[in-house]
């Protein structure tokens, strides 16, 4: 088979999904990827950041936790070494995640000091050989997959990016997910490099003109739809992460806005009687209610009578850890019932004219 025209490996690349969760550490849990998959049918899960070391040498069952639901599911390995990753992605596959992500764009200290994350963007060389490895170690079509910055520290410009992007293209990556700031390696914390180095989609844009045949996702600071529908009109594919876990529910219209699937958005009540179907079963595994209540937390946001929800989820898993527990589907279902009312009278309450004195 001929090389493609950027000289890169012939090899079919999946079709990345319009919109994907971004893997957030003490975030995208099992139980947030359920919640959200309650929302979005169509949505790529990311989990969070689990080291190649972790999935090898500690607790697999915790580490790798997968619910059935919850497909498509990504997991991201963290780490720099091709045969530890490559076994990593291997167990991965194994515990039925549906596609590898190797994160290039944590720029943590304790991330650098195991030179992994976003320092690895000025090592494309050795990227490009973890991502042999593990494109070795995971058969086809299961996608192995590159998350990264469009820059570090000085090493910032278009043409830096699109080296490495090449580099680990030719040696198979199947999507690149690219933050749309640089990140500093040092002098900045994790959450100023997601705030202070300003967005530059236009970079991500210009890469996708210039690799048309490399699937490509933008991220970084989308807040919502609309946003999310202007960036795919330049690229494959949107990645959200805070405004998932802020605005959970800005997903009820993403399979139909933006997978163009039929799909009705479920109502927000919908969405919790989905959830507390896997919820009640997995508190009563855990016994720990924060976990797996946390998720709901926000599904009212933005909307009349989200403080009292929250608070009554609060009060909710106090008292689920206390004896004589009240039952925990129907004193969720009542909240949000009682959150439901005031939503309507908001609604139906009279507006008063703009300019009235
Ligand atoms: C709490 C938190 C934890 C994160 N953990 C990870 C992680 O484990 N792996 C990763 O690649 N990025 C991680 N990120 C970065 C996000 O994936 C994403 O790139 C970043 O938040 C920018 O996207 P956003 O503006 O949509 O939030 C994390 C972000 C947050 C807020």
């Amino acid at each position: 088979m001929a090389a493609s025209a950027h000289g890169f490996a012939p090899h079919v690349r999946c079709p990345p999904p319009a919109v994907s969760l971004a893997p957030m550490m003490d975030r995208t849990d099992i139980h947030f990827r359920v919640f959200l998959r309650c929302i979005s049918r169509r949505t790529l899960l990311y989990t969070e950041m689990v080291t190649a070391a972790a999935v090898l040498h500690g607790k697999r069952p915790r580490l790798l936790a997968r619910h059935d639901s919850e497909s498509p599911v990504a997991l991201q390995l963290g780490g720099d070494d091709p045969a530890m990753l490559a076994e990593a992605a291997a167990v991965g596959v194994e515990h039925g995640f549906d596609e590898i992500n190797l994160n290039v764009g944590c720029p943590s200290d304790r991330v650098q000091s195991g030179n992994f994350g976003a320092c690895l963007m000025l090592q494309p060389e050795r990227v490009a050989a973890c991502v042999t490895a593990m494109r070795a170690a995971v058969a086809a079509p299961v996608p192995v997959t590159v998350k990264h910055r469009i820059g570090v520290d000085e090493f910032d410009d278009y043409d830096h990016m699109r080296r490495f992007v090449d580099v680990v293209a030719e040696a198979g990556a199947d999507r690149f997910s690219v933050h749309a700031r640089k990140a500093w390696l040092s002098g900045l914390s994790p959450k100023q490099n997601r705030t202070i180095p300003p967005l530059r989609p236009e970079e991500i844009y210009r890469l996708k003109r210039e690799r048309p045949d490399l699937p490509i996702e933008i991220n970084g600071g989308i807040r919502d739809l609309d946003a999310a529908k202007e960036h795919l009109r330049h690229v494959d594919a949107v990645m959200i992460g805070r405004a998932a876990w802020d605005i959970p529910y800005l997903f009820a219209a993403v399979d139909h806005e933006c997978f163009g699937a039929p799909d009705q958005a479920p109502s927000r009540l919908q969405v919790l009687e989905r959830y507390l179907h896997y919820a009640v079963p997995a508190l009563a595994a855990c016994g720990r209610p924060v976990p797996v209540l946390r998720p709901v937390l926000n599904l009212y946001a933005g909307e009349p009578g989200n403080r009292a929800f929250k608070r009554t989820m609060s009060e909710l898993c106090q008292a689920l850890a206390r004896p004589n527990a009240p039952p925990v589907a129907a004193s969720v279902l009542a909240a949000a019932a009682a959150t439901e009312g005031i939503r309507a009278r908001a609604s139906a309450a009279p507006r008063l004219p703009v300019n009235q004195s």
